[in-house]
């Protein structure tokens, strides 16, 4: 089955195109040379979610799906949450925002810390969600050149090392878009037989 993916950042096509089951064939917006803008204007990680898959369903007639993710740090009031990836500023600099992250908890002893994704899937005229939560701590240095984002001050409970310092298979077993995925995959597992 061909499932559209409203993305076109390398690194998540890349890490889902891995955990897809056989059977699945990932498609991308470059794939299909999408290149409009797709809305993500709601307030929450779901509503964004829903939005890009419905927004995209609605052009290509195929199933698709979309994926929304935010970091949560129960210390800062939730942030930077939906703002994730703007936290420092629309230039949407990795290295910018974990600053802001790092300088925000600089004197705080909770340092604790969830990524949550939320996947929205199209699929006969419906749309599914699918949550998957990893929780972790943030560090006071970066560390580890893999993944993107914020994984290099990312590091999930069970685990000494960074996001960043794990290869994507370790990163991929128990990440947020990991587990958001295997429900889904588990889902249309069972539609589809
Ligand atoms: P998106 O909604 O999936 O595009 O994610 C929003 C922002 O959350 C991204 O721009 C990244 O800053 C961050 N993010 C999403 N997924 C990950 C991840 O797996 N590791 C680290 N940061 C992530």
């Amino acid at each position: 089955m061909k499932l559209l993916f409203a993305s076109s950042n390398e690194h998540k096509i890349a890490e889902i195109k891995a955990i897809l089951p056989p059977g699945f064939q990932l498609i991308s917006l470059k794939e299909i040379q999408f290149h409009d803008e797709i809305p993500e204007t709601s307030d929450t990680i779901e509503g964004n979610a829903i939005q890009k898959a419905t927004f995209l369903a609605d052009k290509m007639h195929i199933p698709c799906f979309a994926d929304d993710t935010g970091l949560v740090i129960p210390s800062l009031s939730g942030e930077p949450g939906v703002y994730s990836a703007r936290y420092a500023g629309t230039q949407r600099n990795p290295d910018d925002n974990m600053n802001l992250v790092l300088e925000k908890l600089k004197d705080q002893v909770n340092r604790n810390a969830y990524f949550t994704t939320v996947i929205a899937l199209y699929i006969n005229h419906k749309v599914h969600v699918f949550e998957g939560r990893i929780d972790g701590i943030i560090i006071s240095e970066k560390r580890g050149n893999n993944g993107f984002g914020y994984d290099p001050i990312f590091v999930p409970e069970g685990s000494e090392k960074t996001f960043a310092e794990m290869d994507s298979d370790e990163k991929n077993k128990m990440s947020h878009r990991g587990r958001a995925l295997a429900k889904m995959t588990a889902y249309l597992k069972l539609v589809t037989h």
